[in-house]
């Protein structure tokens, strides 16, 4: 196995607590900025930014914004969860309902429990990480001819592999948080860090040393579940 298939391999979403105690040296950090620079992006256009966030005292004010989950995520999410790993592994696609709250997983309770969420912190997502990278972008501005910048988000999503492998290369992990990209928290995070409002939130990276081993129970469809040769539904070549 080539080195490049072993670190896409093994790379992994991190989804259990990191030592705050443990930091991402300069020197690492330097090395994940780079590998975002030579990410392909549409016309070249490197339309991002990266806030590091690395103080303690900014980490915990950022610690402090609340984000409540709401029905849409919870509805959504059922629809992707397996309960099994027999299921799963079946499946090839998803991920285990087991990493959620029991409540959170129950079609009839999905309503209920949306509406009566409390705000939960978000020290809850970030758990420990000693640097987070916000990823932001400038929603003015697109890839030529790009409707609704489709071209402008792949191009994020590939600062994301480029920060993802070089992160795994160097033994961090890493984890993708979504949720600091979605109204009210975008703005409170805005706030915080300065950045204008036409600069928007893509997602945040949280860097770390995990606490506890942290493999879990993953799956992939089949080369040939997803490739056709020449013609739509041709599985062989
Ligand atoms: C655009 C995007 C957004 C994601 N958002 C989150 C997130 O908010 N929280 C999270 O734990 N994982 C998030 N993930 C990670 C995926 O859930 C994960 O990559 C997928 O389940 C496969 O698992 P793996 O990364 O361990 O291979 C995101 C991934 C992508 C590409």
């Amino acid at each position: 196995m080539s080195e490049l298939t072993r670190i896409i391999q093994e790379r992994q979403s991190a989804r259990t607590p990191f030592d705050p105690s443990l930091p991402i040296s300069k020197e690492h950090l330097k090395q994940i900025l780079e590998a975002s620079r030579w990410a392909p992006t549409a016309h070249n256009m490197q339309n991002y930014e990266i806030v590091v966030v690395d103080d303690k005292a900014l980490l915990e004010k950022i610690g402090n914004i609340k984000s409540r989950i709401s029905e849409e995520f919870l509805r959504e999410n059922y629809q992707q969860l397996s309960f099994s790993k027999e299921e799963l592994q079946k499946k090839k696609t998803g991920i285990l309902g087991t990493m959620f709250p029991p409540d959170w997983v129950d079609p009839a309770k999905i309503a209920e429990v949306a509406s009566k969420a409390a705000p939960m912190p978000l020290t809850q997502s970030i758990r420990g990480s000693p640097t987070l990278l916000i990823i932001i972008y400038d929603s003015t501005k697109r890839a030529p001819a790009s409707h609704g910048d489709v071209l402008g988000f792949m191009s994020l999503g590939c600062i994301m592999e480029n920060i993802w492998l070089m992160a795994q290369s160097l033994g961090i992990s890493l984890q993708i948080l979504s949720t600091f990209a979605a109204p009210p928290v975008e703005v409170e995070i805005r706030k915080l860090l300065g950045i204008p409002e036409h600069i928007k939130i893509a997602y945040a990276c949280r860097l770390g040393y995990p606490t506890s081993a942290a493999k879990y129970f993953r799956v992939r469809r089949d080369i040939e579940d997803f490739t056709h040769y020449n013609q739509f539904g041709t599985r062989k070549p």
